[in-house]
């Protein structure tokens, strides 16, 4: 028997008031790849990964994870770790950072269980690995931008899914973090036979970390391994795009044309 596909998609349409913003989307992920979704400010990266997370349900076309609805697969509490592009704006509840990973656990021991001492082992594990634990009983308002970002990674990995989704994870790193977090991810997905579907805005990064690139741009224009070509990235973005070549990395982009 083959494994079902981490990521299936057939013919997804996504409308908002008669909007397409999702258009005829055939998408398939096999088990453990590490995939980079770029494309421009409003292209429906986040809408595609709320697709495959099972949040939004689709007009049109099918969906599977790991060859299951992924709606059902959310409701087990199992399989699917996710870091949403809006973190809390307010962070001033009166709990701590271990407590928020914890609430990764709530899932898997079901509402109205408290967290055992596994639970909570689990939920420091994590954030050993991200190199936060001295925060753990932190207030979560008490963080600095990048601390609380690290913060929700744990709490995505803490539910130990096998298919993680991170929606522009760097946005508030600094430079040498956002590499860290980028070569964190490949570790992990090796270690923890994790698929890992990441949007970013730093082509750059994309380029040199992942193994498949998807250009999105309310239609998929591009899905294949890196370097991405310099025309891939101007259908995506639909403007010209000037890049700087190390290697066959794209460095930078920069110029809209008027
Ligand atoms: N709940 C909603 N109702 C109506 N329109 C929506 C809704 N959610 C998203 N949209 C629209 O769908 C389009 C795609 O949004 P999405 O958030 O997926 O883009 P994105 O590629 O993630 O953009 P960004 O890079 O800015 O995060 C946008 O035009 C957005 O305004
Ligand atoms: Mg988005």
């Amino acid at each position: 028997m083959t494994a079902a596909p981490a990521v299936e998609l057939r013919g997804v349409w996504v409308i908002y008031h008669q909007r397409p913003v999702l258009e005829d989307i055939d998408l398939v992920i096999p088990p453990g790849r590490y995939v980079g979704i770029i494309g421009p400010n409003g292209a429906g990266k986040s809408t595609l990964l709320k697709v495959v997370l099972g949040l939004i349900p689709p007009a049109r076309g099918v969906v599977r994870v790991f060859g299951e609805p992924p709606a059902r697969l959310r409701r087990s509490g199992q399989l699917l770790g996710y870091l949403p592009q809006k973190l809390m704006s307010q962070p001033q509840f009166p709990v701590t950072v271990l407590e928020v990973v914890l609430m990764g656990r709530y899932g898997r021991i079901g509402l109205g269980r408290w967290p055992g001492p596994g639970d909570r082992e689990a939920a420091l594990a994590k954030l050993r690995r991200l190199r936060i634990e001295h925060l753990a009983d932190r207030p979560i308002g008490a963080l600095s931008g990048g601390e609380l970002q690290r913060v929700f990674i744990a709490r995505a990995l803490v539910v130990e899914p096998r298919l993680l989704v991170m929606d522009e994870p760097t946005i508030s790193l600094d430079a040498c973090a956002q590499d860290d977090l980028f070569e964190m991810l490949h570790d992990l997905k090796e270690e923890l036979d994790l698929t890992v579907l990441v949007v970013s805005h730093d082509i750059g990064a994309v380029a040199r970390h992942v193994e498949e690139v998807v250009c999105l741009n309310r239609r998929l224009y591009v899905h294949e391994p890196p370097p991405i070509g310099r025309l891939a990235l101007e259908r995506t973005f639909g403007c010209s795009v000037e890049y700087l070549f190390h290697g066959e990395i794209p460095h930078r982009v920069v110029r809209r044309d008027e």
